[in-house]
């Protein structure tokens, strides 16, 4: 019998939903949430990426500002622009989009955002806060991981998290925000000697090692939930997950599919990473 499967979209149109309750809240008060993306260069997926986030602020009602500047742009001039973001009250999260040009020190520039509207979660300040465990601004595909998790109805207290892939924007916190729920995490990655051995022992497997079909049914532990935040092009135009959907729902309990499983959670996380943010920048919770 197959697993059953994380519907991705579902739970984010429920999370959205909540969100429009809150927008109606705040513009009673006079609050509209503001985001401001910034995209440099033409790169054909991040371009993608930018439209999905504007749309998604057009569908809740945010205020939102895109700029676009050309791959010439120096560093000075979009270090610029994060200050003027910054200093703007109208806006309260501010994502340059990733990768940056090779010319332009992307350290420099997530360093430079201020640590209230960093609604990447990637600022040093945010990344020690969630390993202090204080509050923060969370990276928006971890959090998105962990909501799933939750909405499967398994506790995670106590049980034996496995994540495959430790990138400072998902392995890592993805470990440290699965040690908040009280599991016992292992962190597996390319160098790992006896992978098999570890993830046949997980309760919960995250895999986010960016390879496609990475992990097949021998990986996994029967029953288990396995969540793929694996998003490969194929040489024919398909996405794949890192996780061999077809096999691993054969032996897995609740498992995302790709698409349609950790994807649309990642822009919906941002959305309230915004809203978190606007609320804060205005003295609200
Ligand atoms: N590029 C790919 N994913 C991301 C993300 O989550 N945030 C930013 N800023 N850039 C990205």
């Amino acid at each position: 019998m197959s697993a059953p499967v994380i519907n991705g979209k579902q739970v984010s149109e429920e999370i959205r939903g909540g969100l429009r309750g809150e927008v109606e809240r705040l513009a009673k008060q006079g609050i509209t949430p503001g985001l401001a993306v910034v995209l440099v260069g033409e790169d054909p997926a991040s371009q993608v990426y930018v439209r999905n986030k504007e749309k998604a602020c057009q569908d809740l009602g945010y205020y939102s500002e895109v700029h676009r500047l050309p791959a010439s742009t120096t560093e000075k001039e979009l270090l610029a622009l994060v200050g003027k973001l910054n200093r703007q009250t109208n806006i309260h999260g501010i994502l340059v989009q990733l990768p940056l040009p090779k010319h332009i020190n992307e350290k420099a520039i997530i360093d430079a955002i201020s640590v209230e509207k960093d609604v990447d979660g990637f600022h040093p300040v945010n990344v020690g806060n969630l390993v202090i465990g204080d509050d923060s601004l969370l990276p928006c595909t971890p959090a998105g991981v962990i909501e799933l998790i939750k909405r499967t109805g398994i506790e995670m207290a106590g049980k034996h998290a496995v994540v495959i892939g430790r990138s400072n924007i998902v392995g890592k916190p993805v470990s440290l925000l699965l040690q908040r729920e009280h599991a016992t995490v292992t962190m597996c990655h390319s160098r790992t000697a006896n992978m098999k051995e570890l993830t046949a022992q997980a309760d919960i497997l995250v895999v986010a090692i960016g390879k496609a079909n990475f992990v097949d049914a021998s990986y996994v532990k029967p029953g288990a939930v396995v969540i793929d935040v694996g998003m490969n092009r194929l040489d024919n135009g398909k996405l794949a997950g890192d996780v061999d959907y077809e096999s691993v729902k054969e032996v897995s309990g609740p498992i995302t599919p790709v698409p349609g499983g950790v994807g649309p959670m990642t822009i919906t996380m941002l959305m309230q990473n915004t809203l978190i943010a606007a609320k804060r920048l205005n003295g609200l919770a």
